[in-house]
């Protein structure tokens, strides 16, 4: 180390380090603004500017390198002049609206302006013919009259990711920062990484307003793929060594979250592609694809060699339901050395996986390798063909009970509640067509509802032979609660899609539905008195068909018999972590929120078994680290026509690769320091007068 004096202080230094990250390191503030500790220093703003003892001139303290004895003072008259002048010059372009500029309260350039107490310039006011130049892109918004020319943005694009499309511009005598002919940042090598606002110390380069959650923390809200995935795998990093062809190392990374990495790659709802920040600019990386390939091309599963086994703690545990949220709670319990029993009403294993998503979207094979998987790195029993009605009474047997039934009973609106013979609960019909006891249901089917349950009972029923099939839902197309691509491939493969209609049944004589009286909906909303509906006048009319299939929603089929407390869907009333009214008891997945998604059931299972595992005396830890970071490389370079790299199919590894590249590494910005305000506690300490 290397000790030096600042302002009266003894501060221990690091060897080469600069004086100013020195001093800011040892708590003591020294104001700065085009330096910044991820940069190479440009000393040009003069705000860290001190004295040295033995120098005649003050210096730039983001440019000297710390000596052995030096004496540095920080508030002297001298320094103090230097500074406010220099902040003046710099405060005389700048606009006075700082109330109206996004960075209000978040500005390096405000904070100074507190902390020397210098106001707006005593200098006339410089107009600037330039300071308009500089367009925003959909997710950079830029008000380059708010620049004051520190060249942060400029060091960050080129010095930091090696990409190099900013610069200091010159037109009419005056300089500015931009890109070469001013172009917006899609019309040029730009990674859209979003470094420039990140160093940005005023409010000239930002984020687009609403572009993150504000309700997480921020390093969470930063990278919106992985704040948007429930279980929030590291997605970044899963593609970025899918796109390196390290596949099994790509897997490693999302099996640390998520137990069924290939049957997600074929049904998971993706919450991440909706967050993709790269979708504000064409369309979202293909992130489920992508997953999918990686599993595929992953044979040898190295990473399985990391996961181990506890000792015996001689505790078992009953789960009820061997769906993906009962089976994820199972694996992580037997991890942690419990011994652990599965009891599923069905023949198989696999809950929704195996029964509720039809075979053409995910084969029953690909289940069933992972339940092996399971089972093999874990051990643990499964008891099929076993209905365990009174869950709560296991817990007689058992030192712990975690209940994940799911929601496996349909749930229909009022008016189709009665039993004809030809109406059929879509999530029942998807349970029998896969153990092959689905009735026949001829040749004109109507399905009721606009979730991904109802396109699966219509594409399947298309499938089977149908000749017409409609799918009729309450919402408008674009608000459809179904993957967009579900609609799409529908209506590809025939089937007719009416949207913003109201139903009725039309019953006839035979006590079978014959038909549907339809109408076209201008509005609706929902009350504690029901569905209120605003018709379009006259638009009714009746569709004949041979069976309809209601699938608007489904339930919890727990009964007041098992022993829980349920709330109105037969929904498993918790408190915190799954935890149930009865001791011992915890429950998890579609049996608690209703549906969800299957990687939303993975999530909140996980969530659960944490606690279970406490609950038996455990840590409660069950994270794994199957891929060893390595740090990011903060340097991306250019790609060409990056802005225009269309989403591709990924089902070749040059496909893949192409994919990923198009990921706009949002994790990178985690990496960038945030910016030191003179206020921040850690410069409470006083310091000594000059
Ligand atoms: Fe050191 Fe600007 S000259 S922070």
């Amino acid at each position: 180390m290397v000790e030096i004096e600042v302002d009266g202080r003894a501060v221990q230094a690091l060897p080469g380090q600069d004086l100013l990250a020195a001093c800011l390191a040892a708590g003591i503030y020294v104001p700065h603004l085009c330096a910044q500790p991820n940069l190479p220093a440009e000393g040009g703003c003069r705000m860290c500017t001190v004295e040295v003892d033995g120098e005649e001139s003050p210096v730039q303290a983001c440019e000297v390198t710390v000596a052995e004895g030096m004496v540095v003072r920080t508030r002297t008259a001298r320094v103090e002049k230097i500074r406010n002048v220099a902040l003046e010059l710099m405060l005389a372009p700048h606009p006075k609206d700082c109330t109206s500029c996004a960075a209000y309260l978040n500005c390096e350039l405000q904070a100074l302006m507190q902390y020397t107490g210098v106001a707006h310039s005593r200098l006339r006011e410089i107009e600037k013919e330039t300071a308009r130049i500089g367009s925003s892109d959909s997710i950079i918004a830029k008000e380059m009259f708010r620049c004051i020319q520190c060249t942060r943005c400029v060091r960050a694009c080129d010095d930091l990711r090696g990409v190099g499309i900013l610069q200091l511009n010159h037109a009419d005598g005056e300089v500015y920062v931009g890109t070469a002919g001013d172009v917006p940042h899609s019309q040029t090598d730009c990674r859209f990484c979003s470094a420039c606002v990140a160093v940005c110390p005023t409010g000239a380069i930002m984020d687009v307003p609403g572009l993150f959650r504000t309700d997480v923390p921020r390093t969470q809200a930063l990278v919106p793929c992985q704040d948007s995935c429930p279980a929030h795998t590291d997605i970044p990093l899963y593609l970025q060594l899918a796109g390196q062809e390290r596949y099994s190392d790509s897997v490693a990374v999302f099996r640390e979250k998520l137990t069924f990495p290939h049957s997600l790659g074929f049904v998971c709802s993706h919450a991440c592609e909706s967050g993709c920040k790269r979708g504000k600019i064409d369309t979202p990386i293909s992130i489920r694809a992508v997953k999918r390939f990686a599993v595929e091309q992953d044979p040898d599963q190295r990473w399985r060699e990391r996961t181990s086994v506890a000792p015996a703690t001689g505790r078992r545990v009953a789960v009820v339901g061997a769906g993906p949220a009962g089976l994820t709670g199972a694996y992580y319990l037997a991890r942690k050395g419990h011994d652990v029993t599965v009891f599923e009403r069905s023949a198989k294993p696999g809950g929704m996986l195996s029964y509720g998503i039809p075979r053409y979207r995910l084969p029953q094979e690909v289940v069933d390798a992972e339940v092996a998987t399971l089972v093999e790195d874990a051990p643990f029993t499964i008891v099929t063909g076993t209905d365990v009605s009174q869950v709560a009474a296991l817990r007689e047997q058992f030192d712990a009970v975690l209940v994940a039934t799911g929601a496996q009973a349909g749930r229909r609106p009022p008016e189709f509640a009665a039993g004809w013979p030809n109406a059929f609960d879509g999530v029942d019909l998807c349970h029998r067509w896969n153990d092959g006891t689905a009735p026949a249901l001829g040749d004109v089917v109507n399905v009721l509802g606009g979730g991904n349950v109802a396109f699966d009972c219509a594409r399947s029923v298309k499938k089977l032979g149908a000749t017409t099939v409609r799918v009729l839902c309450l919402e408008p197309f674009s608000t459809m609660l179904a993957d967009a691509e579900e609609g799409r491939e529908a209506l590809a493969e025939g089937i007719e899609i009416l949207a913003s209609v109201a139903v009725a049944p039309v019953v006839g004589d035979d006590g079978r539905v014959v038909a549907l009286s339809v109408s076209d909906v201008v509005a609706f909303s929902f009350s504690s008195d029901g569905l209120h509906l605003d018709l379009v006048p006259g638009s009714e009319r009746e569709l004949a068909l041979d069976s309809v299939i209601v699938a608007t929603g489904q339930q919890s089929d727990l009964t007041p018999a098992c022993g829980l407390e349920l709330r109105p869907g037969n929904f498993v009333v918790v408190r915190e972590a799954g935890a149930t009214g009865v001791d011992g008891v915890f429950a998890a997945g579609d049996a608690v929120n209703g549906t969800s998604s299957v990687v939303g059931a993975i999530a909140d299972a996980r969530r659960a078994t944490s606690a279970v595992d406490r609950y038996l005396g455990g840590d409660g830890d069950i994270e794994d680290t199957l891929f060893d970071r390595e740090g990011h490389d903060p340097v991306l370079g250019t790609i060409p026509d990056f802005s225009g790299l269309a989403r591709t199919d990924c089902r070749t590894a040059q496909a893949v690769t192409t994919e990923t590249s198009r990921c706009l590494h949002c994790e990178l910005r985690r990496d960038i320091d945030t910016a030191k305000y003179w206020t921040d506690p850690v410069f409470k300490a006083p310091v000594v007068a000059p």
